[in-house]
């Protein structure tokens, strides 16, 4: 079975994604991280971003590694352990503008199928669109940029506490724009896809709105 959550950043994809892969025992992959990855590497090689070529012949070649249970994932880029790395704002910035480089996206699209042919809960912004568009569930996660971003910001803060709300929401405006304007694979809603506003709902509340479509349709 695989499950697409497909939604902007800061939607709550990781965290639903995580607790559906373990309420239903599936492999979880957060494609995000892959992207991050790539960036991470990207920034490594000191490789211009805008250089396509250079960076899509790095995203073929890259030794990344995803690896452990949806609650412990760990993420391994040439045999280093770079879980915490890829979360630091530059890479989050890097790897909005690395994705958007089409060459980059057909090197993810295909070690992605190949990840998830046995089945998984796999999250990001194409999964529903083009990675599995036959995917059995598919789900298009949402909430208002507010929101979105007081969640984000609350991560943030653990790790800086020079971070503002208003530098947050700044950034996660510019990434959505970008996640969604680009020309190769933007991020859009699958015409079959079950959209759910998680505004004002917690946690818990979108999990059991999910399972409910779940048992409802296998
Ligand atoms: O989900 P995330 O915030 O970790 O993703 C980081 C960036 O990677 C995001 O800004 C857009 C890109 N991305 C993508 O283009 N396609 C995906 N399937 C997943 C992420």
């Amino acid at each position: 079975m695989i499950i697409a959550i497909d939604g902007p950043a800061g939607s709550g994809k990781s965290t639903l994604g995580r607790m559906l892969a373990r309420a239903l025992n599936l492999l979880y992959i957060d494609t995000g991280s892959m992207y991050r990855a790539v960036a991470l590497a990207t920034i490594d090689a000191a490789l211009d971003p805008a250089d396509n070529d250079a960076v899509t012949d790095l995203a073929q070649r890259v030794d990344m590694d995803l690896e452990g249970d949806p609650d412990s994932l760990r993420v391994w880029l040439a045999g280093r352990d770079v879980t915490e790395r890829i979360r630091d704002d530059d890479i989050t910035e890097m790897s909005s503008i690395v994705s958007t480089i089409p060459g980059v996206r057909r090197a993810m699209v295909a070690r992605q199928r190949e990840l998830g042919k046995r089945g998984a809960v796999m999250n990001g912004r194409d999964i529903g669109t083009v990675v599995f568009p036959d995917a059995d569930i598919k789900f298009f996660l949402d909430a208002v940029a507010d929101e979105r971003a007081e969640r984000r910001f609350k991560e943030d803060l653990l790790v800086n506490p020079e971070a503002t709300l208003a530098q947050t929401l700044a950034e996660i405006t510019e990434r959505d724009l970008r996640d969604t304007t680009r020309s190769d694979s933007p991020l859009k809603i699958a015409e079959d896809a079950i959209v759910i506003d998680s505004t004002g709902l917690s946690i818990q509340e979108v999990f059991e709105r999910m399972m409910e479509h779940v048992h409802r349709n296998h």
